[in-house]
């Protein structure tokens, strides 16, 4: 297998260092949970901190296939307070979004360079952002549903709180 042009190279170490900011900001969002007292929200956050963390691993082991040159960045920090559960998905949607975007342009920049490999790979991750998007918005839909009511929201964490694992 060839190695990565420098090009790929420097996009995959910045895919790593977005999907480990995704994480930081799952974390962020469960512990925000957390202390709300809704645990099926938290829980269903902390699993998603896992499975992005996995994706950054999923493209430092890929790097290491292809001859490697891995360079870790510095994570931002991420929002601290959050206003409602609401506010919480909407942004999960938002991030979501844009980490879709971030793939297209590599799967491009794959295709400039016809790096057909790296093209399987970010295939890989094209679908899975739409299983990510889809249950964002529907979380998001959930909730737009149960709106001001307390109880509403509570029906939507409890279903969070079904959610067993990453992936
Ligand atoms: Fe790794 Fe949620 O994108």
């Amino acid at each position: 297998m060839p190695q990565l042009s420098p090009k790929i190279r420097d996009a995959l170490n910045q895919q790593i260092n977005v999907e480990l900011s995704s994480a930081y900001r799952y974390l962020a969002m469960s512990a925000y949970c957390s202390e709300a007292n809704l645990q099926g929200a938290a829980t269903w956050l902390r699993l998603q901190w896992q499975e992005e963390l996995a994706h950054a691993t999923k493209l430092i082991d890929y790097m290491g296939d292809r001859g490697g040159g891995v360079s870790l960045k510095a994570v931002p920090q991420p929002p601290g307070a959050f206003q409602s559960l609401p506010d919480v998905f909407e942004k999960v949607l938002h991030d979501e979004q844009e980490v879709t975007a971030a793939i297209y342009r590599i799967y491009d920049l794959a295709m400039q360079e016809k790096d057909y490999a790296a093209q399987g790979l970010m295939q890989w991750y094209v679908q899975e952002q739409v299983e990510e998007e889809n249950s964002a918005a529907e979380i998001v839909s959930m909730l737009r549903m149960a709106g001001d009511s307390a109880a509403g929201l509570l029906i939507v964490d409890r279903r969070l709180a079904e959610r067993t694992a990453a992936g």
